[in-house]
């Protein structure tokens, strides 16, 4: 089965195509299943909403409107006859489905229709020969996820190809399923989890642990209170100077303070940590941040000296990472978990990566880390997830809704 993923819920525009075969099994794991990646392409905005701070909504919805047709061009471009033409549209055909989307997306989304309307010639009309459209629902930013549907819905209509909606989260879970190692083109086998499973998924949005009994039935049984933790590591960026998203930067001074012996200069709080249920609540540690900042001492410009920065990136870094690791204990305990699964463009940090490792090691089960370019947004994940659902998931592409608080 050949699948589009379509995914726009935060700040990446992204599209891949796939083919997967075989089965899960009955025990909820990835059973005999494959996939191939045919093309995989994510186009960040993050430079552009840089400057916000933060993802700005209205910005990420016009941007994902200009860039997603490119961005299917250059796909079909890339996959280059590895999937096949089904059909191609006469010009009546194409006017009169444009018509239907003149009245129904075109005033919601002016810049999707009108590179959908110019892009006719240059490929839409060739009809691809694909089974499945895969396309995040939510949760994630509404305006941004609503774009990346009505894409989906146009392509449905145009091509009569059906549409499942996908869960981010879910996409995050399955994710760490997609061994990194092949090339593009190659059949891998997606790897088998032991279940039940914990996934912990970390995100600018979210942070989230979840019970997998199996794929597709999940269980949220820890959440943050206020801020992800992505959310937490972007706020202090910013208290610090770094520009967005600042996950990497305080990764980066973190790594530079372990390896200069730079202590940290302050101690920072370990929010909740002794708490018995399996919640977070990160602003505290945010505040707390703040307070430090008022009270460093400046250097001759007026700004943060270089080294206390780095140490207090140090200290926020094993404040998190400590916080995380204590939870994840509690819930692999509570559910007796046999796997751990990772998801979530935080999992790229190199200093929880190892914590978590060190846990699964301690208690002897596997870890399914996600690759670097797999952790972060991608459409990837989302086909991957659409593709393993089975038949009853399809959807008309007129029941399709935009979800911001979508639960898992
Ligand atoms: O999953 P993701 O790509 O987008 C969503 O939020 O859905 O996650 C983005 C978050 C941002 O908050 C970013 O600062 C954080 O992941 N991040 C990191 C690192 N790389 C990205 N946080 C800590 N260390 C990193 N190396
Ligand atoms: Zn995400």
């Amino acid at each position: 089965m050949i699948t589009l993923g379509i995914e726009t819920s935060c700040d990446e525009t992204a599209l891949a195509l796939i083919e997967t075969r075989g089965a899960a099994d009955a025990a909820g794991a990835a059973g005999s299943l494959e996939c191939r990646v045919i093309a995989s392409l994510v186009h960040s905005q993050a430079a552009l909403h840089s400057a916000y701070g933060g993802v700005y909504p209205s910005l990420a919805k016009r941007e994902h409107g200009k860039n997603l047709i490119p961005l299917l061009h250059k796909l079909m471009i890339e996959v280059d006859g590895g999937v096949g033409i089904a059909c191609e549209l006469d010009d009546a055909g194409f006017r009169d489905a444009l018509d239907n989307f003149r009245t129904e997306i075109a005033p919601q989304n002016p810049e999707l229709f009108e590179s959908f309307a110019g892009a006719g010639d240059a490929f839409l009309k060739k009809v691809p020969a694909i089974d499945r459209i895969a396309v995040t629902e939510g949760p994630g930013l509404e305006p941004a996820l609503w774009v990346g549907l009505n894409l989906a819905r146009m392509l449905s209509a145009l091509w009569n190809v059906p549409v499942v909606p996908v869960n981010h989260m879910e996409g995050h879970v399955v994710g760490s399923l997609i061994p990194s190692d092949a090339p593009n083109g190659a059949w891998q086998k997606l790897f088998d989890i032991p279940m039940p499973a914990v996934a912990f998924l970390m995100s600018g949005g979210h942070t989230e642990l979840v019970r997998v009994d199996r794929i597709g039935m999940y269980e949220v049984i820890g959440e943050t209170q206020d801020d992800a933790v992505g959310e937490a590591f972007d706020k202090t960026a910013r208290l610090l100077g770094f520009p967005y998203p600042g996950g990497p930067h305080i990764a980066m001074a973190a790594h530079e303070a372990r390896e200069r012996g730079i202590k940290p200069p302050v101690a920072l709080p370990r929010p909740m940590i002794g708490s018995k249920d399996l919640n977070f609540s990160f602003s505290g540690l945010k505040t707390a941040v703040l307070y430090a900042t008022r009270k460093a001492p400046l250097d001759e410009s007026g700004a943060l000296p270089d080294e206390w920065k780095k140490g207090l990136a140090r200290e926020f870094e094993d404040a998190v990472s400590e916080t995380l690791v204590s939870k994840l204990r509690a819930a692999m305990d509570l559910v007796g978990a046999r796997a751990v699964v990772m998801g979530g463009g935080v999992v790229a940090n190199h200093t929880l990566r190892e914590a978590f490792k060190r846990v699964a090691a301690e208690y002897g089960v596997p870890l399914f880390l996600p690759s670097g370019y797999i952790s972060g947004d991608n459409a990837l994940m989302i086909a991957v997830a659409g593709a393993i659902k089975d038949a009853a998931a399809e959807v008309d592409e007129s029941a399709l809704r935009a979800d911001g608080t979508k639960k898992l």
